[in-house]
């Protein structure tokens, strides 16, 4: 069995991606302080690159939910492997993930934080594969949207694998 990685977006696709975001979101949130929630692993390339452009007052938290295990496939199994270090209520909350698939990650986690009471909360994604869709999701900022196929790179992994990837592609698995 061989491995291999086609490249689909490269480092300066991204890049220009995630410069666009920032200002978007440094827009949205004027003088607001925004309080970044990035989802271990795979949202942390993606979470660093951002919080560096963005031009409004920023904290960050980390939160690591599973959802995959050694499998290409949802388990659909969410369990809460690390918590928030500190609370929310009251703050501009924004998520930050790598990747929404069939959304069963961002749903349950959505509720869970809202019931948290943030003062707003908004979810950024670099990539969304929407066909797979099957548990409703609001995204209010989208880097790409990609077809159904499984990536990895820019902190997406494979079995732990790939995620200092410095673009993002798809794996085949021969
Ligand atoms: P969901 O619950 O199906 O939306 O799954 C979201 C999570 O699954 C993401 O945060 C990733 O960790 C993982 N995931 C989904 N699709 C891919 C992929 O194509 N490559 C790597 N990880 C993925
Ligand atoms: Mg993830």
């Amino acid at each position: 069995m061989s491995e291999t990685v086609r490249k689909l977006l490269s480092e300066e696709e991204i890049d220009k991606k995630i410069a666009e975001m920032a200002a978007q979101i440094s827009r949205d949130y004027q003088d607001e302080q925004v309080h970044l929630l990035c989802i271990l692993k795979g949202s942390v390339f993606f979470t660093c690159e951002l919080a560096k452009r963005l031009t409004i007052p920023v904290s960050i938290d980390f939160m690591s939910v599973s959802s995959y295990g050694m499998d290409a496939k949802s388990s659909g199994v969410i369990k809460i492997i690390k918590d928030l270090d500190e609370e929310i209520e009251g703050k501009n909350v924004l998520v930050v993930e790598d990747i929404i698939d069939s959304g069963r990650t961002l749903h349950y986690l959505l509720g869970y934080l809202n019931s948290k009471n943030p003062k707003t909360l908004k979810l950024c994604t670099l990539l969304d594969k929407p066909d797979q869709r099957v548990a409703k999701v609001d995204v209010d900022y989208t880097g790409f949207c990609i077809p159904d196929e499984f990536v990895v790179g820019y902190g997406l992994d494979y079995a732990q694998r790939y995620r200092n990837l410095p673009y993002i592609g798809v794996l085949d698995l021969g």
